[in-house]
């Protein structure tokens, strides 16, 4: 039986966090891989809601420091299904920092994870297809079949030849 659509904000998951000292680097800012941890987590919980199953980080699509967030911050994960392909879902984790004293949010990193639904032997297992409403949601939802091709070409699991959408990009008639 074909599994029943599900919109892209029903997977939304928001965690808050406080940087402690404990997750600092030598400057004072959090440290990297305390956040890719918080992303991972997020990501994976939003997967699970949008597919309803355990699910296992596939890839780290991307990932950009842009800012550095500093000790005693508080810090907002948002995570969201961008888009589910057959037992893959593609995640984007929006980090944002907060001003203690205006409570003004500066968005500060981006992360696309792609989680993978999985019985309890490992194997994949299909998800719901993903409706995208917003306009972002409908631009992200956009290019994740080109992001997905590229992780897969990188991971070896694909000819570039293969990537149909990815060449779309560069060849035109
Ligand atoms: C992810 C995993 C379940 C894939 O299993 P598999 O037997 O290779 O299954 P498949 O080849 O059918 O791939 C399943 C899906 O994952 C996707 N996938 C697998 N590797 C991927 C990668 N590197 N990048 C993007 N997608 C990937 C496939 O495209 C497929 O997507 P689809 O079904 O939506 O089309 C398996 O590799 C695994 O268990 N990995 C370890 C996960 C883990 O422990 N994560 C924590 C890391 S510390």
């Amino acid at each position: 039986m074909a599994l029943k659509p599900k919109f892209a904000k029903e997977s939304l998951t928001i965690n808050t966090e406080f940087v402690l000292p404990n997750d600092t680097n030598h400057l004072e800012n959090l440290f990297g891989g305390r956040l890719l941890q918080w992303m991972d987590i997020t990501g994976a919980i939003a997967a699970q809601r949008h597919s309803r199953r355990v699910c296992v980080t596939a890839t780290v699509n991307s990932v950009s420091f842009k800012y550095p967030i500093k000790n005693n911050s508080i810090v907002t994960l948002e995570a969201k299904v961008s888009r589910s392909f057959h037992s893959s879902m593609e995640v984007f984790i929006d980090v944002f920092v907060e001003d203690q004293v205006t409570g003004e949010r500066t968005k500060c990193n981006e992360a696309i994870y792609t989680f993978v639904a999985i019985d309890q032997n490992g194997s994949p297992l299909p998800v719901p297809e993903l409706i995208p409403e917003t306009e972002d949601e409908k631009k992200r939802f956009e290019g994740a079949l080109r992001r997905k091709q590229l992780a897969l070409i990188l991971a070896g699991r694909m000819k570039p030849e293969d990537a149909t959408e990815l060449k779309n990009l560069f060849v035109h008639d």
